[in-house]
């Protein structure tokens, strides 16, 4: 049932070609930060999962009964709980997938920016413990600022000798998940058929939903590309609004999250026709990092689908321009963070 609900639209063109059967649970993820407001929904999601084996749930408080809990659901996998810094090697020793939404969430009035200073030291910390235990480890980034959160990551990844581009991800997908969702509904479109590409980055106007791009084609007039833009990059805050002080997006983030990590362990598992957008190290602009359609595979990501980024509409275009000061300041910021600190 998850897998109907997550699987990411597929290439047209491969979609009838795609004969690939998913092998039994086998694969061991881990959630740092398991039981906050992202952590216990996605767990359960992932304990949904027939791909995976072992479900290790680590968090500074309060993990143990979301364990409990989570273990007496008749899925296959198995679900363990750890707690502290010397339960580190016990939790991540094998995994394939480490999940980080450890961190503080926004209030109203509050960007992005301004969990910098506590969620900057949490990453770094938990990217620490990843390094020594599991380095080969796809790493999701879901702590925010995820803009700077993930250069932190890649620092602390180098300064420890293990850092492989190509298995470090910002998790984006709720981006996605919010664009397909609002064009579906603004157009009367059948929602599972709607896929909207996000490029940039992931905070106010450097989240850029290509609509141009949107799958099955749609026309746009001006006033709506220009509305579903600002709501698409707003979402967040509409969800931090709407809970009046008590935290930001849980549930659909879960739902995002479950999906990205769905997709990466099909792509473990050898399916050949898994594409998502994250926020990735890249080459496709003149900044390090960069969210976009990447190719997922055995090894992490296999290539950027470049195309997204042809034939911009000038709306596009010049949004693109505008984002890349701010993206650019807040990769800079992660990596001088991580620089001084390491
Ligand atoms: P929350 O406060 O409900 O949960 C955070 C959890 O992290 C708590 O259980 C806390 O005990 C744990 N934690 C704190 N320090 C830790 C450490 N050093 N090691 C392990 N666990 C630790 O927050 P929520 O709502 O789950 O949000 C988590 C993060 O996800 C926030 O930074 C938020 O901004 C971000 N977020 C990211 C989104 C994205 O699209 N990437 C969307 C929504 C939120």
């Amino acid at each position: 049932a998850l897998q109907a609900l997550c699987l990411p639209k597929l290439e047209p063109k491969q979609m009838s070609a795609n004969s690939f059967q998913p092998r039994a649970s086998t694969f061991k993820v881990a959630v740092l930060g398991a039981a906050g407001g992202i952590g216990q929904p996605l767990a359960l999601l992932i304990k949904m999962s027939p791909l995976v084996s072992s479900l290790h749930l680590y968090d500074i408080a309060n993990v143990k009964g979301v364990a409990t809990d989570l273990s007496h659901c008749n899925t296959p996998s198995q679900v363990l709980d750890f707690t502290g810094p010397s339960e580190f090697s016990n939790c991540l020793k094998g995994i394939d997938v480490v999940v980080i939404p450890a961190g503080v969430p926004r209030k109203p009035g509050m960007t992005r920016d301004d969990l910098f200073n506590i969620n900057a030291n949490i990453v770094k910390t938990l990217v620490e413990a990843v390094a020594d235990h599991c380095p080969e480890a796809f790493i999701h980034i879901i702590s925010n600022p995820v803009n700077s959160t993930v250069p932190i990551a890649a620092e602390v990844l180098k300064q420890k000798g293990v850092y492989n581009p190509k298995k470090l991800f910002g998790v984006t997908t709720l981006d996605v998940v919010r664009a397909n969702t609002f064009v579906a509904q603004k157009k009367n479109l059948k929602l599972i058929d709607v896929d909207v590409p996000v490029i940039g980055g992931h905070a106010g106007i450097t989240i850029l939903p290509l609509l141009s791009k949107t799958r099955p084609s749609v026309v746009f007039t001006d006033e709506e590309v220009q509305e579903l833009t600002v709501r698409i990059q707003n979402a967040g805050t509409e969800v931090v609004d709407a809970k009046a002080g008590a935290g930001s997006a849980t549930l659909s983030m879960a739902y995002a999250a479950a999906r990205f990590v769905e997709s990466s362990l099909r792509a473990l598992d050898g399916d050949d026709d898994v594409y998502e957008c994250s926020f990735v190290q890249s080459e496709l602009t003149d900044l390090p990092f960069f969210s976009s359609r990447v190719k997922l595979g055995k090894k992490g990501v296999e290539a950027f689908i470049s195309s997204d980024l042809d034939g911009l509409t000038e709306f596009e275009a010049k949004a693109l321009d505008a984002l890349k000061p701010e993206l650019k300041a807040s990769i800079d910021k992660g990596v001088s963070f991580a620089q001084k600190q390491g």
